[in-house]
C-alpha cells in the first residue's frame, strides 16, 4: 500500500475533499458556476476570503484565478483573537487543528503559489489595504459574532467591484444568530441584495442582482438533481438551491412517514430506509458544534 505523504503540518491532501473544513458540494457548485460565469463574461477582479481554516474553500477559489488576478485570504490561523468571545469561538472550533503552515501546505498541494495571506483579525482589512472595487468575489466565513460579521460585510462592500458577489457562510445556522442578524441587517439597511440562498450560504450583490440570478438560471440545475426555487423577501427576489428531495425522502418529512414505513413489507421498508439514509448523507449536514 502506498504510504501517505506527510509534512510537519500533517498529511498532504491528495484530493480537495481530504482537506478538513466546512465547504461542501452544493456551495462548491454554486461558487464554481458563479466564478466561471464571471470569467466567461470577461469580468476580472481579485478574490478575497475572510476565514480560510485549512484551505478547503480557498483551494477552490484559487482554481478560478485568471492571469493577473490575486486571491487574498485573511485568517487568525494560530494567532490570538482580539477579544474574549472570539477567543472562545477559536478554542471551541479551530485551535486543536489549525495552523498557518497546515493551511499553506494544503494550498500548495493544489496550486503552485500561495495566495496573499493576512494573518490577523479580519477587522484589520478596514484600513483600506484591499483596494476599493478591486474584487469580483468575496467569501465571508470567519468569526460568527454579530459585530465582526457586520464589519466583514462593510469590508466586502468596499472591496467589491460594481457587480461583484459576496457569499456569507452560516447565515441561518442555529448556533450563529449573530451572522443572521448582520446579513439581514445589511439587506434591509445596507443595500445588499440577495441573489441565492443555499442551506449553508447567502449570496448577494450591491450591483445587478437580476443579472446574477439570470446567470444562475442559465444552468439546468434540475437536470443535475438540484432543486431551484424562487422566493420574494420584502420585495427582493431570491433563488434557493438545494439537492432535490425525491419521493422517498418526502415521506420522511410527512406525518405519514412512520405509518407508511410500518405498513410497507419489510423488504420495501429496508429499501426505503436505505434511500433515506443516502439522501441524508448527500445533504451536507454539518456536525455541531461547528464552524
Ligand atoms: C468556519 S472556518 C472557515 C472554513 C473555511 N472557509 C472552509 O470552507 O473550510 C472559520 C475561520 O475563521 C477564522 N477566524 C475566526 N475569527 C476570526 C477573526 N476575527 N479574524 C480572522 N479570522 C477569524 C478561524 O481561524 C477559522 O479558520
Amino acid at each position: 500500500m502506498p504510504s501517505e505523504e506527510t509534512t510537519a503540518a500533517g498529511p498532504v491532501p491528495r484530493k480537495r475533499d481530504d482537506i478538513p473544513g466546512w465547504f461542501f458540494g452544493l456551495d462548491r457548485a454554486a461558487f464554481s458556476h458563479l466564478l466561471s460565469a464571471q470569467t466567461a463574461a470577461g469580468v476580472s477582479g481579485n478574490i478575497l476570503e475572510l476565514g480560510s481554516y485549512l484551505g478547503r474553500s480557498a483551494v477552490l477559489l484559487g482554481d478560478h484565478l485568471q492571469p493577473g488576478e490575486r486571491l487574498t485570504v485573511c485568517d487568525l490561523f494560530d494567532s490570538e483573537a482580539a477579544d474574549a468571545e472570539n477567543a472562545a469561538e477559536m478554542t471551541m472550533s479551530y485551535r486543536k487543528t489549525l495552523t498557518r503552515s497546515a493551511f499553506e501546505s494544503n494550498y500548495l498541494a493544489f496550486h503552485a503559489e500561495l495566495p496573499e495571506i493576512v494573518q490577523a483579525p479580519t477587522s484589520v482589512l478596514a484600513d483600506g489595504r484591499i483596494p476599493a472595487g478591486s474584487c469580483r468575489f468575496v467569501h465571508v466565513d470567519a468569526s460568527h459574532l454579530y459585530e465582526h460579521v457586520s464589519g466583514d460585510i462593510l469590508v466586502a462592500r468596499a472591496a467589491l467591484a460594481e457587480d461583484g458577489l459576496i457569499s456569507l457562510d452560516d447565515y441561518r445556522s442555529e448556533h450563529t444568530p449573530g451572522v443572521s442578524a448582520a446579513v439581514w441587517e445589511a439587506v434591509f439597511t445596507g443595500g445588499l441584495q440577495p441573489v441565492l440562498l443555499t442551506p449553508m450560504k447567502f449570496y448577494g450583490t450591491w450591483g445587478d442582482a437580476a443579472a446574477a440570478r439570470r446567470t444562475l438560471l442559465a444552468r439546468d440545475w434540475r437536470a443535475e438533481d438540484y432543486a431551484v426555487d424562487e422566493d420574494t423577501i420584502a420585495g427582493h427576489q431570491v433563488l434557493r438551491l438545494n439537492y432535490q428531495v425525491k419521493a422517498p425522502a418526502q415521506l420522511q418529512r410527512s406525518a405519514s412517514r412512520r405509518i407508511a414505513l410500518d405498513l410497507l413489507p419489510p423488504v420495501a421498508t429496508r429499501a426505503t430506509r436505505r434511500v433515506l439514509r443516502t439522501l441524508r448523507e448527500r445533504r451536507d449536514v454539518r456536525p455541531t458544534p461547528s464552524s
